[in-house]
């Protein structure tokens, strides 16, 4: 059953005072769940959520199934979102996804079986100006090919 730590119950409470409507915290502290729940945030996590911030779990829903940013299952140690929208897909977006998932053996949407990858495809991550790109947890790689993906990730690994 997951609980906010000490760290995380305090900034759930610091960010209910932020706002005149409690319900303008929700993604703030949705990220702070995610965080401590191994970058994924299960029905129990809601719960707790909900119950901590006063709101209906309904209304925490509302939020966390309309935003790609929260990983609605398990991910994998490097959770790795390669933007596909225009101007990434214009340059190899795409194809930098396909030769990540072949070059790992990770399927689409699935955890790598030692557990250290995931790979998704996302929508325009705001960098379209250095395209192609993409996030691996919440640093950001620019002016990718398929080579420089795959270093990259390599380096992270070790
Ligand atoms: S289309 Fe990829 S960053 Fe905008």
């Amino acid at each position: 059953m997951f609980k906010l730590s000490e760290e995380g119950l305090a900034f759930v409470k610091k960010e209910l005072t932020r706002y005149e409507i409690k319900n303008s915290a929700i993604i703030p502290c949705l990220f702070q769940v995610q965080k401590e729940n191994d970058n994924w945030i299960s029905d129990d996590c809601i719960s707790h959520l909900a119950e901590v911030m006063d709101i209906p779990e309904s209304k925490i829903n509302e939020v966390f199934h309309f935003y790609t940013m929260f990983n609605k299952k398990p991910v994998g140690q490097f959770h790795i979102q390669v933007c596909c929208n225009i101007s990434c897909a214009m340059n190899g977006g795409r194809e930098i996804a396909d030769h990540i998932r072949n070059t790992y053996g990770v399927k689409p949407g699935e955890v790598s079986a030692d557990g250290q990858l995931s790979v998704i495809q996302v929508e325009c991550l705001g960098s379209c100006g250095t395209a192609p790109m993409m996030q691996v947890n919440d640093q950001y790689y620019e002016n990718l090919t398929q080579d420089s993906a795959v270093e990259t990730l390599n380096k992270l690994a070790k």
